[in-house]
């Protein structure tokens, strides 16, 4: 399997860290626009090879792609990320131009490729992507809810004392600070409901800190979090590599499904081989019903500011 990252930053670099690591890949090519800085982030990883054992060979690249091509999936994280106090939906302007350019770039050059759109604001930029290559809905497929659902468990995790491996929990809806629907009534640990051992408000406060993950983070290190995201993403290629039919949440092009049409916003699905094999319905209680419409309203806010 061949693998193409494009952006060498902090969020790329650590996909291509991850993936390497997984060795399930045979090569990855990371591309970034500064010139010698992905060849740079390349070598750097190469030169872990040995010490971490994997063999995947990565290589950098500046703006070429015609190295990329035949890639079997591509990872776009280009764009600007955001600093303190900024939210996700403020780096619209600048990251749906990089975007757009990346993709049809890349299809040029791979026209089977799967794509997995990690700029923000995602769900917007994941959209915009099905809006602009005309490629069939399993071939894009958006990070946020692999990386929410992560710092979900986290959460619960801290909350209950308890190893994160006794924990399962994800959040769908939109990859923003409001958006996020965490699904604490479904949250378990150990096939417990959490809510046997967490209080109301307890759990209140798990989905809040949770949804401001991200804000977190950013405030905490002046720019976004890159380790979780690229863990993220790296299971996610992993999935469709291995044709594990895995479930993520997953920003993906809903015709109906969760009563949502012409809109990316994450809902479970299944990762395997094409993609998304399929989106996987589950019964949502009503709040979380009416949290999911109001995060889809949130998004077709953002979805609104583009220019297709
Ligand atoms: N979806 C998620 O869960 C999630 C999580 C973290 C970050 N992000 C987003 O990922 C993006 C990248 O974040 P980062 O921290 O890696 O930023 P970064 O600034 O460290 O890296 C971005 C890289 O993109 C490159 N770039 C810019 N324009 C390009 C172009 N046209 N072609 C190729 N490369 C180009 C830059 O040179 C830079 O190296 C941001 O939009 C951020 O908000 C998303």
């Amino acid at each position: 399997m061949k693998v193409t990252v494009v952006g060498a930053g902090a969020v790329g670099a650590s996909c291509a860290e991850y993936i390497a690591i997984k060795n399930f890949a045979s090569e990855v090519v990371v591309l970034d626009i500064k010139e010698g800085f992905a060849e740079g982030k390349a070598m750097d990883l190469m030169q872990t090879a040995s010490l971490n054992g994997f063999d995947t060979k990565i290589t950098g690249i500046t703006n070429d792609y015609s190295k990329t091509a035949g890639s079997d999936v591509a990872i776009i994280t280009s764009g600007i990320p955001r600093k303190p106090g900024m939210t996700r939906e403020e780096l619209i302007g600048i990251n749906a131009g990089i975007v757009k350019t990346v993709s049809s770039n890349l299809l040029e050059h791979s026209p089977n490729v799967i794509l997995i759109v990690v700029s923000n604001p995602m769900d917007t930029m994941t959209y915009l992507v099905h809006k602009t290559t005309g490629l069939p809905k399993n071939r894009i497929i958006g990070m946020g809810g692999a990386l929410d659902s992560a710092r979900f468990k986290y959460r619960l995790a801290e909350a209950l004392e308890a190893p994160i491996s006794d924990v399962d929990g994800m959040v769908i809806g939109g990859h923003s600070d409001t958006g996020m629907v965490p699904l604490t009534a479904h949250a378990t640990r150990n096939s417990i409901k959490v809510s046997e051992f967490l209080s109301e408000e307890r759990l209140a406060q798990v989905s809040e800190d949770t949804k401001v993950g991200g804000a977190t983070l950013t405030k905490l290190l002046g720019t976004s979090a890159w380790y979780a995201p690229g863990a993220a993403v790296s299971s996610m290629v992993q999935a469709i590599a291995c044709d594990q039919k895995k479930m993520f949440p997953c920003s993906a092009f809903l015709e109906g499904e969760y009563g949502l049409n012409d809109i990316c916003i994450g809902v479970p699905v299944l990762l395997g081989k094409n993609g998304i094999e399929k989106i996987v319905k589950i019964e949502l209680a009503e709040a979380e019903k009416a949290k999911m419409k109001e995060s889809a309203e949130g998004v077709r806010k953002t979805n609104s500011l583009l220019t297709l």
